[in-house]
């Protein structure tokens, strides 16, 4: 199959394009194709001509968004609209990556992809948008919603506390948000298993599992053998400019039903740590 990666420079879309084996990938950065213009969204994809669009790009600054809605909604609700169109019109497939964050985490059980969304914040509300927009325009369609994504391509979660930790004999961390953190080498692995089985519907992927972000740092900073400090926060004394939920596990049901299981998020943290000394970035 030929699969064109959208995002191809992003967390999660370097991943893709390492773990994607066996298939031809051609990868996408925002110079390549800006998907807020439908022309060039058009051009490039026609020229491609793949089997699978993969969108993994997006307008991610949770807090930004609060500040540039029209940029969240330019790239995440029509910048996905013109994917999802243009890929119909050449009859591709598609394959969307959304978020947890389409929730407003009052639940007291994991979320199932199809219990009602309730977006928070502005980042939330475009992502839903994206996914309607996917829904709308495609006939063949895949949306997978995951979680608290971190890797190696570029600073995520981890590596901040990391860094943090090198400069802070205490470091403050939020202990009253709940989620499934997810490698991006295990959600690329799922997400090609998923398309070469041509799986359809809205899925949720992530590591097994769930924590809050401070239990989080505390699992990174023991196992990276650090000793600072770290204190638990209230979501209030972050005082962050965006809205999260409170909770935002995302069941497995969906995924395991089509044969496919994430190992737990400690153990993606041990094989995450294990890539960053491997690639000589624990140097802090
Ligand atoms: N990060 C998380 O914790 C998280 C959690 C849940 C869901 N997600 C979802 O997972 C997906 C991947 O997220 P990520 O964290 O890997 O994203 P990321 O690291 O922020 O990368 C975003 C990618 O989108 C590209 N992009 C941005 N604007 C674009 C445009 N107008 N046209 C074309 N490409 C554009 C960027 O390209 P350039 O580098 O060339 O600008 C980059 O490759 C997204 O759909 C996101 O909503 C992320």
């Amino acid at each position: 199959m030929r699969i064109l990666i959208i995002g191809s420079s992003g967390l999660l879309g370097s991943d893709l394009v390492e773990q994607w084996a066996d298939d031809e990938v051609i990868p996408a950065t925002s110079s390549d194709v800006d998907i807020r213009d439908v022309r060039l969204a058009r051009q490039f994809i026609t020229q491609v001509r793949p089997d699978w669009v993969v969108l993994a790009a997006a307008y991610t600054d949770v807090d930004g968004s609060e500040r540039n809605r029209e940029q969240a909604f330019a790239v995440n609700s029509e910048g996905t609209r013109n994917v999802a169109r243009v890929a119909q019109e050449l009859d591709r497939k598609l394959f969307y990556v959304s978020t947890d964050y389409v929730f407003d985490g009052k639940s007291h059980r994991p979320y199932e992809p199809d219990d009602p969304i309730h977006p928070l914040n502005v980042y939330g509300a475009s992502k839903a948008a994206g996914e309607n927009a996917v829904r709308e325009e495609s006939k063949h369609w895949l949306i997978a919603r995951t979680s608290w994504l971190f890797g190696v391509s570029r600073a995520s979660f981890p590596e901040k506390i990391l860094r943090a930790a090198a400069c802070q004999s205490q470091i403050r961390v939020v202990a009253d948000q709940i989620g499934s953190p997810t490698f991006t080498r295990d959600l690329a692995i799922a997400i090609r298993d998923l398309v070469r089985s041509d799986a359809r519907g809205t899925l949720h992927i992530t590591n097994s599992g769930s924590c809050s972000w401070f239990e989080f740092a505390k699992e990174v900073l023991l196992k990276a053998g650090r000793k600072t400090s770290v204190l638990p926060i209230t979501t209030a004394e972050a005082d962050r400019l965006a809205k999260r939920p409170a909770y935002s596990v995302l069941s497995p049901a969906s995924i395991t039903v089509r044969g496919v299981t994430l190992r737990s998020w400690q153990e993606a943290v041990d094989a995450y740590l294990a890539e960053l000394r491997q690639k000589g970035k624990m140097g802090w």
